[in-house]
């Protein structure tokens, strides 16, 4: 009877895998803050991919650590980049799995803000920093990527990245726009894994703060009007009633990110046994899917595949 009168339903085909790419052969760098996940080299992330697709799982997201960094973010839009040899690899393998980039130059600046920064002013310059992004956009969908999702937060990008994906002939690529993004201290294990922690300042310019729903909502119905095909609202449980809101205001899919600080969280307290594991994510998940998301991106998304198909 439970089961029959079960309003929200959790499958493996709601989840987002997320997936931290480096150079290097042979490469799994356990990330310590993220006890189960690892900085994996093309090899593994290819291994990695078709185990996930295998669980049913649709789609992974993929982040890129460069062999270098510098100021123009160059590895961001290098044909060759990593995230672009990578996607190649993926599609090659597991050509039904989708494959999402992540579409920012925090992973690839050597300072680690989000767009280019100005010398004498330390100031994220938003305009310049398009152009970048659209470029960044256009390589990964020339490389096969059939998502592309901007985590930068510059005013605009929307827009920049849906021109030059169309002038580029890839007016078939859907954009995925983190719309409502919060400055969020949930994101510090991530900066460890994708090594992109600011190395000035913090990303409080270009990021919401926590403070603000209203404003989310008007974050979201720009990117909407600029060609925005998914948005996503991030954190995900801190924000539970933002979701709903930016849910009931549009009719396009809506994601969550079950962010870095989230998933730790939980495997701390459960490596301590202080809660149960399992069914502490999958209340958690369920609670995200409940409050509107039709894709939820999170850490956990094999083990919930398993434990839902076992
Ligand atoms: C890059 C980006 C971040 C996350 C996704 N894309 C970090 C940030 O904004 O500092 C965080 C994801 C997570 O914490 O799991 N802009």
């Amino acid at each position: 009877m439970r089961g029959f009168v079960r309003e929200t339903r959790l499958s493996p085909e709601d989840l987002v895998y997320p997936i931290f790419v480096t150079v290097g052969e042979d490469v799994r760098n356990p990330v310590a803050s993220m006890p189960g996940i690892f900085q994996l080299s093309i090899n593994h992330a290819v291994a990695e991919a078709q185990r996930v697709h295998d669980l049913g799982i649709p789609a992974v997201l993929l982040f890129g650590l460069p062999e270098q960094k510098d100021e123009a973010a160059t590895g961001a839009y290098d044909p060759e980049g990593i995230v672009q040899l990578a996607t190649r690899a993926i599609k090659e393998a597991a050509p039904e799995l989708l494959v999402i980039t992540d579409v920012c130059l925090c992973e690839y600046t050597s300072h680690g803000h989000c767009g280019v920064v100005e010398k004498e002013t330390g100031e994220v310059l938003n305009d310049v920093s398009l152009e970048l992004l659209a470029r960044t956009a256009a390589s990964q969908a020339e490389a096969g990527a059939d998502i592309v999702a901007p985590s930068d937060m510059m005013d605009g990008r929307v827009a920049a990245i849906r021109s030059e994906l169309d002038n580029e002939g890839f007016e078939n690529t859907p954009i995925m726009a983190y719309a409502a993004k919060y400055a969020s201290a949930f994101y510090g294990p991530f900066r460890e894994a994708a090594d992109s922690a600011p190395q000035f300042g913090d990303r409080r310019s270009y990021q919401m703060d926590p403070a603000n729903a209203r404003e989310a909502l008007v974050e979201t119905g720009l990117d909407v009007e600029e060609g925005a095909d998914i948005v996503m609202v991030k954190p995900a449980l801190p924000y539970l009633d933002v979701l709903r809101r930016v849910r009931e205001t549009t009719d396009l899919p809506v994601a969550a990110y079950n962010v870095s600080g989230e998933y730790a969280m939980v495997k701390a307290a459960a490596q301590n046994g202080w809660i149960d594991e399992q069914r502490a994510i999958l209340e958690a998940l369920t609670g995200i899917k409940r409050a509107g998301a039709d894709i939820i991106i999170t850490y956990h998304a094999p083990d919930v595949a398993r434990w839902l198909s076992g």
